[in-house]
């Protein structure tokens, strides 16, 4: 920790990290998939919380109990790599508070859930191995890079769980460096998509088109997972997972945990494509594409700035 008490980024296998996301790292790496774990990926920001409500619904929404209903997401879809401490007061005011220790891994085999649900920010190469031997299926979205240092930016102002983003233009410049937590944007997206070549349940989704047509992109969910919802229950999802409808929804808009200052900036945010240009100098765009230009070789991996 730094002296705000902000953790700080390290060298871990060539992908900066914080403790929180290794001090695990044994029982990740060992960790037991099944075969029906369905695994939700995503470089931060890119709309994880989104799919991982919109699958919970799918699979649990009509089935779970109104008291299961009301347990936040990051529990009910757990990230497989975080370790949380934090204090719980005491029963009584004059007794210590308690430290807690939350370890995805725990969270995830703790599920009774059939599937479970499990949420990732790592990069390919950190998947525990157990996934691919038992074929699960993985979600991959990607979303485009100028709306995610935006996001990030400013969910990183906000949140004490991750390291200090200091200014807008340093941290625009450490970005197109991969100097920011889980590594470079350009070697997660690419990374993902190479390992789709050869690696066939992975449905590699862009946070674009689920703007742009939501019920569109949970047909293809469904197809994917082969299910077969009504049209009443696909309606009512696709009403239930608009941005407005989670921002209101306390089970997936994190204003209660006290680790987000979401006085500084909601973590339901903006919600949209585009907002990057209320943020980018001209300059900073011109930089941005020159460089995007040269990290992005590959023709068919393409992302939308704008929709
Ligand atoms: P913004 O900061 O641009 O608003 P993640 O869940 O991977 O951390 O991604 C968070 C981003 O997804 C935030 O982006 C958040 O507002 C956006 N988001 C979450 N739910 C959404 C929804 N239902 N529709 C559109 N965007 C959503």
């Amino acid at each position: 920790m730094d002296s705000v008490g902000r953790p700080e980024l390290f060298d871990f296998h060539k992908v900066p990290m914080t403790h929180q996301y290794t001090e695990n790292w044994e029982n990740l790496q060992n960790f037991r998939a099944r075969p029906d774990d369905i695994l939700i990926a995503t470089y931060p920001k890119a709309g994880n919380t989104w799919l991982s409500y919109t699958l919970d619904l799918l699979y649990f929404g009509q089935t779970s109990h109104s008291h299961e209903r009301e347990d936040k997401i990051f529990l009910r879809v757990p990230m497989l790599e975080s370790t949380f401490h934090y204090l719980e007061p005491g029963p009584d005011p004059s007794s210590d508070p308690i430290p807690i220790c939350l370890k995805g891994t725990d969270l995830v085999n703790n599920l009774s859930t059939s599937p479970r649900l499990i949420k990732t920010h790592l990069p390919v190469q950190f998947i525990p191995k157990s996934f691919w031997e038992q074929n699960c299926r993985i979600f991959y979205v990607g979303r485009n890079a100028k709306d995610i240092v935006t996001s990030y930016f400013n969910f990183e102002r906000m949140s004490v769980l991750n390291p200090d983003p200091g200014d807008w233009s340093s941290y625009f410049q450490r970005f197109m460096d991969g100097k920011v937590l889980f590594g470079s944007w350009y070697d997660h997206v690419n990374g993902w998509w190479k390992k789709k070549q050869t690696y066939s349940c992975i449905h590699y989704m862009f946070y674009e088109d689920l703007i742009e047509d939501t019920a569109r992109e949970l047909d293809k969910i469904c197809s994917f997972l082969g299910l077969s919802p009504t049209v009443e229950e696909k309606e009512s999802i696709v009403s239930e997972v608009q941005f407005d409808a989670m921002k209101k929804n306390k089970v997936v808009n994190h204003d209660e945990l006290r680790t987000m200052k979401v006085n500084i900036s909601p973590f339901m945010r903006k919600g949209k494509v585009g907002d990057w240009k209320n943020h980018f100098t001209v300059a900073q765009n011109e930089e941005f594409d020159k460089h995007y230009e040269k990290k992005m070789k590959d023709p068919i991996l393409k992302f939308r700035n704008e929709i």
